[in-house]
């Protein structure tokens, strides 16, 4: 069956019957007097409007004061939990020792974090560069690939999201009006998320679904592709695994064609183990992109990749040279607060991991007993502490799977009603929920059964 696709404009149609506090209103209105729809993201514009003003561990807290056990994490860099005092601390002393944004020269912190990431996470990453979010970093590395192989062209998946700059802002949650069904080999039409891009006249972007390595091919045969970029499992549309065999089969084509591979772990890179998702794939990219959950919450995002590769950032020959800068690139407070985390993961990896995998299994089969008994079609796709909630019998494949198969308004009417309960799904449907270290047994358990409350109320 085809429901209305998440997203503004299934938001917008469909509005929620609440009045928000006086004191909830007083700051929308603020905020809206002096910010453009009152919010510098267009993705936190939600509906029911909420204004966190306190977040600890698995919990945020509300203006109002009202508390919720959290499964958005900030769209998932809290692995750790909000406010988690050790990474907290290193940020606050790195500035107490009289550390500064110098501006010029190599930075110890920096170099400090780089051998850590290199020695530390094994397997793709032998050099990094840092700056300060995944759209930078995704955009360096989209730089860094054609600087490599003199080529313009790449690939980019529906349904995956790799930051906001006018390379790679299009096509993630898209209507079948306007990609058209599936096709393969072949590609889709872009889609920009915006107004204002020039991505549709460059024509150097091309996209294709997840899991369809023949469109791989089909436009290696037509274009001089530089790189496919993509997240090795897509997780700005719940959660997509690659099917067995394809992002190996990616690895393959790459090598034979002369693209590179660049996974996008944006999401996936700490949250899933200490050397990403292509730790636990046993596929290598040639370049990597790591954000949000590297540094627990403050702002950095790392390239990294083969040696040979990364030193194209200092080519002898400035032709050839991709343009690496920023005032805030390796920012101390970041960079100590990475330091702290990787530290921190890497000394508890061993418990934390297989924990919060517990946890992640303890959700799946309480959600997927709980639809059974109420007779809901429903599946869970998850990897570790990252799971979707999908309203169809099978765990999607691609965007054709999700915008054909699910059921958009359950999706909707369950998040809202967790809400008012004190879960925080964000109201986004198959937006990705993330658990962190800080969620115990006894959050998921309250979630289930207010996930059972309200899985009932709304069938009725
Ligand atoms: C997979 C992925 N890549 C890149 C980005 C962009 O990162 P940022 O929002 O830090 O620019 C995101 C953000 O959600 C993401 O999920």
């Amino acid at each position: 069956m085809y429901h209305a696709p998440a997203g503004r404009t299934a938001l917008d149609e469909n509005k929620m019957d609440t009045t928000p506090s006086t004191r909830l209103a007083e700051l929308l209105a603020r905020n809206q007097t002096y910010i453009p729809a009152g919010i510098s993201s267009a993705n936190r514009i939600i509906d029911p409007p909420i204004a966190f003003v306190r977040g600890s561990g698995a919990h945020l807290w509300d203006v109002d004061g009202k508390r919720y056990v959290d499964y958005h994490a900030a769209f998932a860099p809290y692995f750790l939990g909000h406010n988690f005092a050790p990474v907290n601390r290193a940020a606050m002393d790195v500035l107490q020792a009289g550390d500064s944004l110098f501006g010029a020269g190599p930075s110890q912190i920096e170099g400090r974090l780089a051998q850590l990431l290199c020695e530390k996470v094994a397997g793709p990453v032998e050099k990094v560069v840092f700056l300060n979010t995944g759209s930078e970093a995704t955009s360096f590395a989209i730089k860094l690939s054609r600087a490599i192989t003199e080529r313009k062209h790449f690939i980019v998946m529906q349904g995956g999201y790799n930051g906001n700059h006018d390379e790679l802002a299009c096509n993630v949650f898209n209507t079948l009006a306007d990609i058209g069904p599936r096709v393969s080999p072949g590609e889709y039409p872009l889609r920009p998320l915006g107004a204002g891009t020039t991505i549709e006249d460059t024509r150097f972007v091309h996209v294709i679904n997840f899991n369809d390595l023949e469109s791989v091919r089909y436009l290696c045969r037509r274009y001089p592709i530089a790189a496919v970029i993509t997240e090795p499992i897509l997780q700005n549309i719940g959660v997509v695994k690659p099917q067995p065999g394809y992002l190996q089969g990616l690895r393959k084509l790459a090598d034979e064609l002369g693209f590179l591979l660049i996974f996008d772990e944006v999401k996936t890179g700490f949250r899933h183990a200490l050397g990403g998702y292509s730790s636990l794939c046993g596929v290598k990219p040639d370049l990597v992109v790591y954000g949000k959950a590297v540094a627990n919450g403050f702002p950095l995002a790392v390239v990294g990749g083969r040696r040979d590769y990364m030193d194209f950032a200092s080519h002898p020959d400035p032709r050839r040279r991709p343009f690496l800068a920023g005032t805030y690139n390796g920012h101390p407070v970041a960079v100590a607060a990475a330091v702290s985390t990787v530290e921190y993961l890497a000394a508890h990896a061993s418990e934390l991991y297989p924990a919060v995998d517990a946890l992640g299994k303890r959700m799946e089969s309480g959600i997927l007993e709980i639809a059974a008994r109420r007779g809901v079609e429903a599946c869970v796709a998850r990897q570790g502490s990252a799971f979707a909630c999908y309203f169809m019998r099978e765990a999607p494949r691609d965007l054709h799977d999700i915008i054909v198969n699910h059921n958009f308004e359950l999706d909707m009417a369950l998040r809202r009603g967790l809400i008012a309960e004190g879960v925080f799904f964000i109201p986004i449907a198959t937006k990705q929920c993330s658990l962190s270290t800080a969620h115990t047994a006894a959050d998921v358990d309250f979630t289930l059964e207010k996930f059972d409350q309200v899985l009932g109320r709304v069938l009725r």
